[in-house]
């Protein structure tokens, strides 16, 4: 069996809604609601689902971004995260809490902060304009290894520029000098910069063209061979999710519906919800031919989360007590677990 990395246990991220002259909080948005989840040393774990369905605020909540940006949203759960440089593992919600500034010193922070990275969908904003690409990969080096001398911190940018196939005299010029494939590559040289374990990648190359998608893919993969992370892989496209992952789990509004093997997740899903979602995806596999299930109405808004399975209002399979009970994940096959009591 492989090492576990991070485990989540219950994460659950409610945002505040606010209302009345005051604008006080008068309601809460269950954006991420219950979560399990495992991710194993090494490996990808790809995480799909709609729009909305609380995929990027499950990063943004792992990395420990959202106490700062939504300083009113309800964080709780535990999120085990076995960095590689410590023996203890550390709750990253604790670690990352306004509370765990006070509790956890500065040092030891660090230690985990740099274990654990993330990379943006949009290149063009997640990259300050005003830096040069030196002074952005300088950044994580110079906040994480104090020790480094500017002369070893310049040799090892070049030396990370080199390996996300950019030219070392690249550091000297600016974000807006580079096409998004290649501002992809220095997102990823920057991540890479304090030896994560965990790298979160946000829609890494939605914004790229097919065959610039392909080319960052292959590197993400060629980079997690050579430097040994995992990544928690977030995408819209399922082929593409299918192509690098591992593993796949499936979200709908808030939930885990469906994880398991990669292939057994894309070419036999369990759950309606997935079956649905994948039904979308051609496939070019001799001799494989899947039905198109439509998907039915609207993705339910989150403040009028149906009862029960989430997904009953939509579903083809639904039973009367499915709007009663919401289901849990059960392991149906080994490694592939379903939150459906009717799945395949
Ligand atoms: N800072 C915030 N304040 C209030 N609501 C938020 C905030 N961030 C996200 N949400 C809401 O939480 C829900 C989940 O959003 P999230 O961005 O995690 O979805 P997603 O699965 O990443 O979607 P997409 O595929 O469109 O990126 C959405 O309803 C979104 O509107
Ligand atoms: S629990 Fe019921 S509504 Fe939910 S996916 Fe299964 S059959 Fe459909
Ligand atoms: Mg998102």
């Amino acid at each position: 069996m492989s090492e576990v990395l991070l485990r989540v246990e219950d994460l659950r991220v409610a945002f505040p809604v606010y209302g009345g002259v005051l604008q006080r909080i008068v309601g809460r948005l269950p954006a991420v609601d219950g979560v399990h989840l495992t991710i194993y040393r090494q490996e990808t774990l790809g995480l799909v689902g709609e729009s909305g369905s609380g995929k990027t605020t499950i990063g943004r909540a792992l990395v420990g971004i959202l106490p700062a940006t939504t300083p009113d949203a309800l964080i709780q759960g535990r999120a085990w995260f076995y960095a590689s440089n410590l023996e203890e593992p550390v709750d990253l919600l604790q670690l990352f809490s306004r509370r765990g500034h006070r509790r956890y010193s500065r040092p030891l922070q660090l230690q985990y902060r740099r274990r654990i990275q993330m990379v943006f969908q949009d290149p063009f904003s997640s990259l300050n304009p005003r830096l040069s690409v030196e002074q952005i990969i300088a950044e994580p080096l110079q906040i994480h290894f104090p020790e480094l001398s500017r002369a070893e911190i310049r040799d090892r940018i070049g030396w990370l520029l080199e390996k996300v196939g950019l030219q070392p005299d690249d550091g000297i010029r600016y974000p807006h000098e580079f096409s998004g494939g290649q501002r992809q590559r220095i997102g990823l040289a920057r991540a890479l910069a304090t030896h994560p374990d965990l790298v979160i990648c946000d829609e890494p190359v939605s914004a790229l063209d097919v065959s610039i998608q392909a080319q960052v893919i292959n590197l993400m993969e060629d980079l997690q061979e050579e430097f040994g992370m995992a990544y928690l892989f977030i995408a819209h496209d399922l082929s593409v999710v299918h192509h690098i992952s591992k593993r796949i789990a499936v979200m709908y509004l808030g939930h885990l519906v469906e994880v398991g093997p990669a292939d057994a997740v894309y070419f036999t899903p369990k759950h309606p919800y997935t079956q649905a979602l994948i039904s979308a995806v051609p496939i070019a596999k001799p001799g494989y031919r899947r039905e198109r299930i439509p998907l039915r109405g609207e993705v339910p808004s989150l403040l009028h989360k149906p009862s029960g399975c989430p997904f009953h209002p939509r579903c083809p399979r639904a039973q009367p007590d499915c709007a009663e009970h919401l289901p849990q994940l059960e392991e149906k096959a080994p490694g592939h677990w379903v939150a459906c009591p009717y799945a395949d």
